[in-house]
């Protein structure tokens, strides 16, 4: 089946004034699809994100690359922002400091919606609500009355109000209790195969919308069909099914991430060293003054893409 490409990232690139903080990142969402961005901190996945909405923070800017979202050159910053909270919502990590505490949950999601009748608002919010598996009676409540679970959900019902096609979702789970997290992980998946709910203009999507994860919750990862990108560095190194890059991880990176996951009877391994910040990283592989299987090579040369089969691709002097 042939899925509509949404967003198509190419070779973007991110610079400030130490240097490139983002370096030829490339991946594409389709609707329908769930592609989960995976990485220690300071990788460039939240700024890979926020590149796509035009919120890159002070001295920070795209020198190369494109993005196109649904086939449309959208490089340019305004056209960038136009995609914001209407065709693509974002959600981020602490769902508190976005909810405003002196309105109710139903008047903040109402806000989002266009001009409706108050019947048609009230229905669209409980709506909205549902499809995040909260209950009706959600609207009345006062941020403050609600869970931290319950408040991410509601961030979500808000970001679904402009009917986006696309949502990017930066470590939405962080911030919770770890089931918690893993039943919104599960709903955000759901929203990929759940179809669009009617428009107020009468439309009805028929396509799940595409979604954007970054997240550290690989069990949860383990659990979804898609696809999942690895970061280091600000490059991507590993890319593939979820599956096949979970069970058979071929980047030196990608395999000492999951090492330092706990399972049962084994002792959970630690990468030693720290990710370098922009301007320290190494020459060739980014990954090189880290790596445990390291080649004279990788620390002179960029390491060349390489098939793992299945689409499973990772950037590595050493055959896989
Ligand atoms: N406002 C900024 N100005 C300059 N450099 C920044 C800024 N924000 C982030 N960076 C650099 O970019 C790197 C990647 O950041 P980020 O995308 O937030 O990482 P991640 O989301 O993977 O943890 C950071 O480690 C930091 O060195
Ligand atoms: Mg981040």
């Amino acid at each position: 089946m042939q899925q509509t490409p949404l967003l198509e990232i190419e070779h973007l690139e991110i610079r400030g004034a130490a240097g490139a903080v983002v370096s030829d990142v490339g991946f594409s969402v389709a609707a329908g699809e769930i592609v989960c961005v995976v990485g220690e901190s300071g990788c460039g996945k939240s700024l890979s994100a926020l590149a796509v909405l035009d919120l890159l923070p002070p001295g920070l800017s795209i020198t190369g690359g494109g993005i196109r979202f649904e086939g449309k050159d959208v490089l340019p910053a305004e056209a960038r922002r136009k995609l914001r909270g209407r065709a693509v919502g974002m959600i981020f990590q602490e769902p508190a400091t976005a909810l405003n505490p002196v309105y109710t949950i139903g008047f903040q999601i109402g806000e989002m919606l266009p001009a409706l009748s108050r019947a048609r608002r009230k229905a669209r919010i409980d709506e909205l609500l549902d499809r995040v598996g909260l209950p009706p009676a959600t609207a009345a409540s006062y941020p403050h009355q609600l869970s931290g679970g319950m408040k991410q959900r509601a961030m979500i019902s808000m970001a679904l109000a402009g009917e986006p096609r696309l949502l990017l979702c930066d470590e939405p789970t962080t911030a919770l209790d770890p089931t918690v997290g893993a039943q919104i992980l599960a709903q955000i998946q759901a929203l990929t195969a759940v179809a669009g709910t009617s428009g107020d203009d009468g439309t009805s999507g028929d396509e799940g919308i595409g979604v954007v994860l970054i997240t550290h919750d690989f069990h949860a990862v383990s659990r979804m069909r898609g696809r999942i990108v690895v970061m280091y560095a600000g490059q991507i190194v590993e890319r593939g099914p979820i599956r096949e890059v979970l069970d058979h991880p071929a980047h030196p990176y990608t395999a000492a991430l999951l090492d330092t996951l706990p399972k049962k009877g084994k002792r959970p391994g630690s990468i030693s060293g720290q990710v370098p910040p922009p301007g320290m990283r190494p020459a060739g592989c980014p990954f090189s003054n880290r790596c445990r299987v390291v080649l004279e090579r990788c620390e002179a040369e960029p390491p060349p893409w390489r098939d793992a089969g299945a689409g499973q691709k990772f950037r590595c002097w050493r055959e896989p």
